[in-house]
């Protein structure tokens, strides 16, 4: 899908690589929508980005999500894209999992993109078409200690997305996924941890960085393909190498 003039919604763009994705969308002419808790970075940043709209919004709200989408539409009176992007990880072995934590990890990673898919499915087809892009990552095909909530998360988002590509396939809406390695964002950091500290380091200072994998997003909205991948490593692990 072409980007310059269309609409798009990126949630959890307040930094990282939804921030990225947001100036990379607003470099090509797209129009930004940027879904997020923290108000004040949204303003700056839309501040910085013509045409944008910022929106705050918890992603684990889910009537918040559905509002959210609806502010977006009113605001724009149309919406031709979607990325997925809000999400977080946990540090925890199995046996100390914290069944409340589970909950919001999986409330963010997997039930947030699809009532966000939800809300966009009937502008999209009245539309004839849209591109819903979700940020999945390396770790959905790894097995790693104390990192086992965070990695099924975006292994269910895996299954949702593929199902979703096929669902959506005959409205003319186009599901893709892209999969971030290790990148250099405050993802370590932000992440919840156990009373031990399990999982892995606080922050990532090395890897990629989060405009490479912004431009993995914009070329999975552009090329309509199901799975675009950080590097060979993760595509080896996929299966598709
Ligand atoms: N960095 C990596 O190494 C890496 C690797 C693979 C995959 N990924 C994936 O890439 C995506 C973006 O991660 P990142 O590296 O950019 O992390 P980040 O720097 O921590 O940014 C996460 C974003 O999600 C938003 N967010 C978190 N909880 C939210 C909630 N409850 N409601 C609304 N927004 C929420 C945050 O905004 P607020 O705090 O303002 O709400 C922030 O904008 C995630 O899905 C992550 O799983 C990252």
């Amino acid at each position: 899908m072409q980007i310059q003039d269309r609409v798009f919604v990126v949630t959890g763009a307040s930094m990282g690589i939804g921030e990225a994705t947001a100036r990379a969308l607003a470099a090509k002419g797209g129009k930004v929508a940027l879904l997020a808790r923290s108000t004040q970075a949204l303003r700056t940043l839309s501040h910085e980005l013509p045409d944008s709209f910022a929106v705050t919004v918890d992603m684990t709200d889910f009537a918040g999500v559905r509002e959210a989408v609806s502010k977006v539409h009113e605001h724009y009176g149309q919406i031709d894209g979607l990325v997925n992007n809000a999400g977080r990880s946990y540090g925890s072995t199995i046996e100390k999992i914290d069944p409340a934590v589970f909950d919001e990890i999986f409330h963010l990673n997997v039930l947030a993109p699809i009532v966000a898919i939800q809300g966009v499915i009937p502008i999209m087809r009245s539309q004839g078409g849209g591109s819903i892009v979700n940020v999945n990552s390396g770790t959905a095909f790894m097995t790693i200690p104390a990192y086992g909530v965070y990695s099924s998360s975006k292994r269910a988002l895996l299954g949702f997305s593929m199902t979703a590509r096929a669902e959506l396939e005959p409205d003319g809406i186009v599901v893709g996924e892209v999969y971030p390695g290790v990148t250099a964002t405050n993802f370590g950091k932000n992440r919840m941890v156990n009373e031990a500290g399990d999982g892995p380091a606080g922050s990532y200072a090395e890897g990629d960085t989060p405009e490479f994998v912004a431009g993995l997003i914009v070329q999975a909205i552009e090329e309509g393909g199901a799975q675009y991948f950080a590097n060979d490593y993760i595509r080896k692990l996929a299966g598709v190498l």
